[in-house]
C-alpha cells in the first residue's frame, strides 16, 4: 500500500484474525454451475431475513425483492441479461430491486403532501435513486454472505440494469423501482476456490490520491502478473487494454449505459397518483 506509512501492514492482506464469519466472506467467489439440488424452504427464509437485517437508509426498507420463480421467466432473463444461460439453471433467483414507489403510495394514501406547512408532492430524484440502490445492494449483499454460510453459492447479475423496456414489462415494475441487482443462488456443483482480487491502491488516507505515472506503471505490472496465468488475448500488450476492449467498450456495457438512461429517465418522471387510490386512512390509525 504505497499511499500508508512505511511498515504498517497492507491492509488489504488476509491479517491474522479469523472467525467464522470472516472465514465465510473470504471463501466466497461467484457461483454459475450449480448442483441439481433445490434450496429448502428454510434456507430462503434464511437468506431472505439476512437481507432484511442489512442496514438500510432512515430506517425506511427502500428496496423489494423479487423472486423469480417461474420458470419461463428465468429462461427470458437468461437471454435478456445477455445472454447468460445458467440464470435459467440456478435454483433461487432473486432481484433486488430499489424501491420508493411503495413509499410515493403510502404517501399518496395517507395524505402525506396534504398536511400543513409540508412541501407539494414532488419528483423522485436521484438523489432517492441512489439511496435505494445503496440499501438494495447492502440488502443483496447480506443474503450473499448468508447463503454462502449455508454453503450455497450465488451470482450477481448486473445485466438486469440492461433493456429497461423489457425489463420493466417483463417483471411489471411501476415508475420507482429499478432492477439493482439479481443474484443467482445455487449449491456449487464443483468445489472451487475462492479467485484473487487486485487490491493495490485500495485504500487512501483522508484524501484521494490519483495514481502517478510510477503508480500505473507498477499498477499494470502487477495486474500482468495476476492474470498471467489465465492469459491474455494476442492481440492486446496488457490487461487494461483487454478490460477497455472486453468490458468498458463491450456491446454490453453500451447497452447498460443506454438502458441506465432509460431507467432514469422513468424514474424522474412527474409524479403519477396510485393506480389503486384506496380509502384514506385516519391520522389516529396513522399513528
Ligand atoms: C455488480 C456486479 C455485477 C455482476 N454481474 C455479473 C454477470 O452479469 N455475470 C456474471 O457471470 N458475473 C457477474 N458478476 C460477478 C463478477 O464477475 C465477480 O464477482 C468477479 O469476477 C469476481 O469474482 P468472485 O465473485 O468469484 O470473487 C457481477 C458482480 C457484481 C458485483
Amino acid at each position: 500500500m504505497d499511499s500508508d506509512p512505511a511498515g504498517s501492514p497492507d491492509p488489504t492482506a488476509p491479517g491474522p484474525l479469523t472467525n467464522p464469519t470472516l472465514e465465510v466472506i473470504a471463501r466466497r467467489r461467484s457461483t454459475r454451475a450449480y448442483a441439481p439440488s433445490p434450496i429448502t424452504a428454510e434456507e430462503k427464509q434464511a437468506i431472505v431475513h439476512a437481507a432484511l437485517r442489512a442496514p438500510t437508509a432512515g430506517g425506511m426498507v427502500l428496496y423489494t425483492i423479487l423472486e423469480i420463480a417461474d420458470q419461463a421467466t428465468k429462461d427470458r432473463l437468461a437471454v435478456t441479461c445477455d445472454d447468460q444461460p445458467f440464470i435459467a439453471k440456478a435454483p433461487l433467483v432473486l432481484v433486488f430491486l430499489a424501491d420508493w414507489q411503495k413509499w410515493t403510495d403510502l404517501f399518496d394514501h395517507c395524505g402525506a403532501h396534504e398536511m400543513t406547512g409540508v412541501e407539494p408532492r414532488r419528483a423522485v430524484g436521484p438523489g432517492d435513486l441512489l439511496l435505494a440502490c445503496a440499501d438494495a445492494l447492502i440488502a443483496a449483499h447480506s443474503a450473499v454472505i448468508a447463503a454462502e454460510s449455508l454453503g450455497i453459492g450465488s451470482c450477481y447479475i448486473g445485466d438486469v440494469l440492461e433493456n429497461g423496456e423489457i425489463h420493466a414489462e417483463l417483471l411489471d415494475l411501476p415508475p420507482h423501482t429499478m432492477p439493482v441487482a439479481m443474484v443467482c443462488f445455487g449449491r456449487p456443483a464443483v468445489a472451487q476456490e475462492p479467485i484473487e482480487h487486485y487490491g493495490r491502491g485500495l485504500v487512501h488516507t483522508d484524501r484521494y490520491r490519483r495514481m502517478t505515472l510510477a503508480d500505473r506503471d507498477a499498477a499494470a505490472a502487477e495486474l500482468a502478473a495476476l492474470f498471467a496465468p489465465h492469459g491474455l488475448p494476442p492481440d492486446v500488450e496488457n490487461y487494461p487494454q483487454a478490460v477497455y476492449r472486453r468490458k468498458f467498450t463491450s456491446a454490453f456495457m453500451r447497452e447498460m449505459n443506454r438502458s441506465a438512461a432509460w431507467w432514469l429517465t422513468r424514474w424522474s418522471a412527474e409524479p403519477e397518483t396510485s393506480d389503486e387510490p384506496a380509502e384514506r386512512v385516519s391520522d389516529s390509525q396513522v399513528e
